[in-house]
């Protein structure tokens, strides 16, 4: 997914049949090496953390790719900043008061057990994943726009205005908590500072996560704020869309892919943030990324979208590709299910590290749960990635996870507000595998 830029570093790594591996380069490298643009934007960024993903390993890709995206976001502004329109979540009153209770919801002194968090105890957000992690073209009315990534409205981790502007986990919590840090600020790429604790990467498939993983533990370990043994932190990895837009359709055998890497990795970047993120609880998400796509095949979609989609998500809307749709389609459920397979390992939870798979996006589509009539307002004007507003009813959905026992987790999308889960007394805690 993303742009004819990522498109054509794909082709590239996809010569060597992967892209550049993750291994064959240092981690730390100082930013200005990089960046010969970088006195021209100022934009502050993370010094010791450049690399944030394999592609910045290459010192031309990352001197071209982000020289071209700081310059480019430069010239059109910050579209983060717009918040009116139909594809924008409509603000809430000043006199409505905030759905939840709030008193009791943060305990006197931190738990001690990942299975009695109250949404209040939460000190720290975090997020890995892909493009609808970052928000890209979120708020863009124009394609030219749609590479801006506006991080702040991001539904699991931006932190942009309140929740009555912006819908997002960090607003919801920050009612709890106000002291909650790690959201990302406002537009921002990867490396830049106002992304916090958000290290998505665009076009990041499962087999970038244990990448992606590491280099959000070395962020939290060079932040003076963090400390890592004390603070409560909630991490949403939100993984799957681009396996099956970009990178399925080159393997050779999909069905062994899917069987013998994907879990692989998924499981081999959960361990390491047990054994490297103490205090922590794993929302682990599926992508809705396909599920959204194929509910649109009954949807009359914009010309625009004819444009994006096969360049976006080549494997389901390149012409010679999609005789494998539904291949893929398969493929891509039987991935979901294995996501949550992995969410149940025992080796996955201990006293103060817990995994929760929240399903919410697994029959993503853009008509609400029950509705005959689509809601294109969810959708960017890509058709690929998600609107400020889909972002706003995917934050209202996993919260709803969040506060529902598993095997009672709802699933697709309701209309914003129409159905929003508060903590009760009774049921305090922050729903895990060990407290439903
Ligand atoms: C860019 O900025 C850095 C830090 O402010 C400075 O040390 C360096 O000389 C500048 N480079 C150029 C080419 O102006
Ligand atoms: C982290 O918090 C614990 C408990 O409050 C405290 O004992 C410890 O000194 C803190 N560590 C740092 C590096 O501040
Ligand atoms: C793909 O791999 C599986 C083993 O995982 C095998 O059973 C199947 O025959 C292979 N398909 C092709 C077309 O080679």
């Amino acid at each position: 997914m993303m742009n004819a830029v990522c498109v054509l570093i794909i082709l590239v790594g996809s010569i060597n049949g992967q892209l550049l591996a993750p291994n064959s380069h240092q981690n730390v490298i100082s930013r200005t090496s990089g960046n010969l643009l970088r006195n021209i934007t100022g934009t502050q960024i993370y010094k010791d953390t450049i690399v944030t993903s394999p592609l910045d390993a290459s010192l031309p890709i990352r001197m071209f790719y982000r020289g071209f995206r700081e310059v480019y976001s430069r010239l059109l502004g910050e579209t983060g900043q717009r918040d009116s329109g139909d594809s924008f979540q409509r603000h809430v009153a000043p006199s409505k008061a905030f759905p939840c209770p709030l008193d009791g919801f943060r305990s006197p002194t931190p738990p001690e057990s990942v299975h009695q968090l109250r949404p209040g105890d939460i000190d720290i957000i975090a997020a890995v994943g892909d493009s609808l992690t970052t928000a890209t073209a979120a708020n863009s009315r124009a394609l030219w726009e749609v590479m801006v990534e506006n991080r702040g409205v991001s539904w699991s981790i931006g932190g942009q205005g309140t929740w009555r502007t912006h819908l997002t986990l960090p607003n919801i919590i920050k009612e709890f908590n106000p002291h909650l840090f790690g959201y990302s600020l406002s537009d921002s790429y990867n490396v830049h500072r106002k992304a916090q604790f958000n290290v998505a990467e665009n076009i990041a498939t499962t087999s970038d996560m244990p990448y992606n993983a590491k280099k959000l533990v070395r962020r939290m370990r060079l932040d003076s704020r963090v400390n890592m043994t004390h603070h409560w932190k909630i991490l949403t990895y939100m993984i799957g869309g681009n396996d099956f837009c970009s990178d399925v359709c080159y393997q050779t055998n999909a069905t062994q892919w899917i069987n013998e890497m994907q879990e692989k990795y998924l499981i081999e970047s959960l361990r390491y943030l047990r054994d490297n993120l103490p205090r922590t609880l794993v929302n682990l998400v599926p992508s809705p990324l396909i599920s959204l796509s194929f509910s649109m095949d009954r949807v009359q979609t914009p010309f625009s979208c004819s444009l994006t989609r096969p360049i976006e998500c080549s494997c389901l809307f390149g012409p010679s590709y999609s005789r494998d749709r539904k291949l893929f389609r398969s493929l891509e459920r039987k991935f979901v299910k294995i996501m949550e397979r992995v969410s149940f390992l025992a080796e996955l939870h201990t006293k103060d590290f817990t995994v929760v798979y929240q399903p919410f996006f697994k029959d993503a589509s853009v008509f609400y749960r029950g509705s005959k009539q689509p809601d294109m307002n969810l959708m960017s004007i890509d058709c690929v990635h998600l609107s400020q507003k889909g972002h706003a009813v995917s934050a209202n959905g996993l919260w709803n996870n969040m506060m529902e026992p598993v095997g009672q987790k709802s699933s697709g999308f309701t209309p914003l507000f129409q159905d929003f889960k508060c903590p009760t007394t009774q049921k305090p805690f922050i729903f895990t595998n060990a407290n439903s």
